[in-house]
Order: C-alpha cells, then sequence, then structure tokens
C-alpha cells in the first residue's frame, strides 16, 4: 500500500479509502444490499492486512448500523492511533424538526451519536455529507470549527455541492478564524467527470484532498454495461446516476483491461489515481477480490495511449449525486 498526504495537512492516508457503505444491517436504512456485521467483519480485516488505514462511514449509512459495524471490527483488528476513521453529518437520522441537517444543534447531536457508534471519542475527518441551503454558513462552520476544539474532531472535510457553495464555506472559514476543510468527497469516476469543470481545479488551487465516492460506478465500470447484480438491482440511488452513452466507456475499459489481462476494476481506479488531484478513491468491497482489485490498482500504471483511449468516449452529463 502507498501513503500520501491528505491534501495540505500531515495526515497520512492509504491511496485507498475503504467505503464502508457496503457494510451494515440490510433492513436498516435505505440500503437493502448491505452485507450484515457477520459478512462485513473478514472484509475489515482483509483491508487492514492489506495496508488500508482509511475508513469512510456516515451517521445515515444504515440507519447508524454501518458505524456500530465499523468501529467494532476496527476495535477489534486494529489499534486506534493507525487508523484515520472517517463519518459523515447532514442527512436525516429522525423524523421531524433538527433530525437532520448542519445546524449547530444537528452537528452537536450527531458528533455525540456517531462517536457512541463508532466507540471511540474522536473522528479522524468529520465530513458534512452536502449542503444544508437552509443553516447559515457561519452556523455551520463555527460548530464545526468548536468540535475540532474541543478534540471531538480531528479535521474537516466536505462532500457533494456545487464549487460555489463549498467555496463559500471555506472563505467564511478563513474570515472568522475557524477551522477550513481539508478534503472534499465527491462524485468522480470515468463515466461521471463533471467535477472537471469547476470543483476539481478549486480543489487543486486550494490544497484541498480528493476523495472520490463510487470510482466503479457502483460496479458499472467493472461488467459488461447489461449485467444486473443484486445490488444493482435494489440500488436506487445508484440508478439515477449514469446514462446510456456511458456503455462507451465502460467498452474502453474492457478493451484495454483485456489487452492487460487485468480485471476491468482495476483499470478503472488506475485512471483515477493517476489523476492529479485524486488522493484516494473510496472503494465498496463486497467480496475479497474487490479488495484485491482495489490495491493492485495502485501500483497499475497506465500509458498516455490507453488513458486517452479511456477517456475519449466520455459524454457530458447533467449535475449528479448532490
Ligand atoms: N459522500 C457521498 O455522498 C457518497 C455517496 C456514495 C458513496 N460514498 C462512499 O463511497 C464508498 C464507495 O461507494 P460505492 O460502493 O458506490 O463504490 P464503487 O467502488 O463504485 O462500487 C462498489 C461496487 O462495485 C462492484 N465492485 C467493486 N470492486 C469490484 C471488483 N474488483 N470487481 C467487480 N466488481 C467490483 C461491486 O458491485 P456488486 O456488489 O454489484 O458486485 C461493489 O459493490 C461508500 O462505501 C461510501 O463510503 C459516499
Amino acid at each position: 500500500m502507498q501513503y500520501v498526504k491528505l491534501g495540505s495537512t500531515g495526515l497520512d492516508v492509504s491511496r485507498i479509502c475503504l467505503g464502508c457503505m457496503t457494510y451494515g444491517v440490510p433492513d436498516r436504512g435505505t440500503h437493502e444490499w448491505t452485507l450484515d456485521e457477520e459478512a462485513s467483519r473478514p472484509l475489515i480485516r482483509q483491508a487492514l492486512e492489506a495496508g488500508i488505514t482509511f475508513f469512510d462511514t456516515a451517521n445515515v449509512y444504515s440507519d447508524g448500523t454501518s458505524e456500530e459495524i465499523v468501529g467494532k471490527a476496527l476495535a477489534d483488528f486494529a489499534r486506534r492511533d493507525d487508523i484515520v476513521l472517517a463519518t459523515k453529518v447532514h442527512g436525516r437520522m429522525r423524523p421531524g424538526p433538527n433530525g437532520g441537517g448542519l445546524s449547530r444543534k444537528a452537528i452537536m447531536t450527531e458528533i455525540e451519536h456517531s462517536l457512541r457508534r463508532l466507540g471511540t471519542d474522536y473522528v479522524d475527518l468529520y465530513q458534512i455529507h452536502r449542503f444544508d441551503p437552509h443553516t447559515p454558513v457561519e452556523e455551520t462552520m463555527e460548530a464545526l470549527h468548536d468540535l475540532v476544539k474541543a478534540g471531538k474532531v480531528r479535521y474537516i472535510g466536505a462532500s457533494s455541492m456545487y464549487a460555489w457553495q463549498f467555496s463559500k464555506m471555506q472563505y467564511t472559514a478563513e474570515r472568522h478564524g475557524w477551522t477550513r476543510f481539508v478534503s472534499m468527497q465527491n462524485h468522480y469516476n470515468l463515466v461521471y467527470r463533471e467535477e472537471e469543470r469547476e470543483m476539481l481545479p478549486l480543489c487543486a488551487d486550494q490544497g484541498v484532498g480528493v476523495l472520490p465516492w463510487s470510482p466503479l460506478a457502483r460496479g458499472r465500470l467493472t461488467r459488461d454495461w447489461d449485467t444486473a447484480t443484486g445490488r444493482s438491482a435494489t440500488d436506487t440511488f445508484g440508478s439515477t446516476l449514469y446514462q446510456e452513452g456511458d456503455r462507451a466507456v465502460v467498452e474502453a475499459v474492457t478493451r484495454i483491461a483485456g489487452e492487460r489481462g487485468v480485471p476491468r476494476a482495476q483499470v478503472a481506479l488506475a485512471w483515477l489515481l493517476h489523476q492529479d488531484t485524486v488522493t484516494a478513491p473510496i472503494v465498496g468491497a463486497a467480496r475479497p477480490g474487490h479488495l484485491e482489485d482495489a490495491v493492485a490498482a495502485v501500483e497499475l500504471t497506465l500509458s498516455e495511449k490507453e488513458t486517452e483511449e479511456l477517456e475519449r468516449p466520455y459524454a457530458p452529463h447533467p449535475i449528479a449525486g448532490h
């Protein structure tokens, strides 16, 4: 495994981050395709053994049970100081007033619930899962800063939003001397490259680390376009993100993987790992082979010609995943 600094911080992270949305009680929350605790633990252990030290979850994943499963497995299989543990806040956790969003009340409440479920007294990277148009940016940024000062959070990050929203939050923090975001977790892969227009140049300019989510387009980049899996059949959010024209990109991945004699997932991840702006893709691993491919991709170097072939068929998309 390779390790890099997260953006302009001094924090070392593995070049592969394990996406823990895959792990959670299937009948809790909205992801019925998740692996339960028993099936999840060997994969978390395998990731650690492969040198992965960076783990991403969220309060909303499987109604908090992802945090519970991940926290317990990491306590059993790793030393807390060796791990970079990331979670998120914003999604709705309860019906009714103050059940979600980025108000001071919601943030202060949700960090306590996340810490309890994760079984730890601090989170390394606390990310806002989306922009909250109903809360003043000052309120959110000061609350996040207070968590850092209280020692409950080491760094703060953000996830999918417009570049102007991210920029506004950053300059608000700067203006008040509060903590700035060090990372952007956004939707970026070979079939969704809209982030190259505004968000990625902004992150490069500002020294913000980039952590792409769904780096394999939720599996679409790993198999023939018309093939369905147990997950893809029930992944309702995933089914809104891609379009028929992406088939040509999947075919290019298939061709290059065939010529190389490696699985398609390795080629798609290697392309992402080659992007200057990308710190660590957040990979979803539901089987041991998924992790093996992710780790192997770190060492796979694509030629300029292969990169050009992978990029050529891309067709622009409407904004998806905010
Ligand atoms: N911030 C956000 O809003 C946001 C949104 C989405 C995700 N995330 C984060 O990003 C993480 C990853 O998301 P994701 O699971 O959608 O990512 P992904 O890596 O694009 O998709 C994972 C799926 O791809 C397939 N796959 C993975 N490796 C494979 C391999 N080597 N060979 C064949 N198929 C392979 C599997 O599909 P099958 O199971 O169908 O075989 C697997 O479930 C999440 O766990 C979460 O931490 C964040």
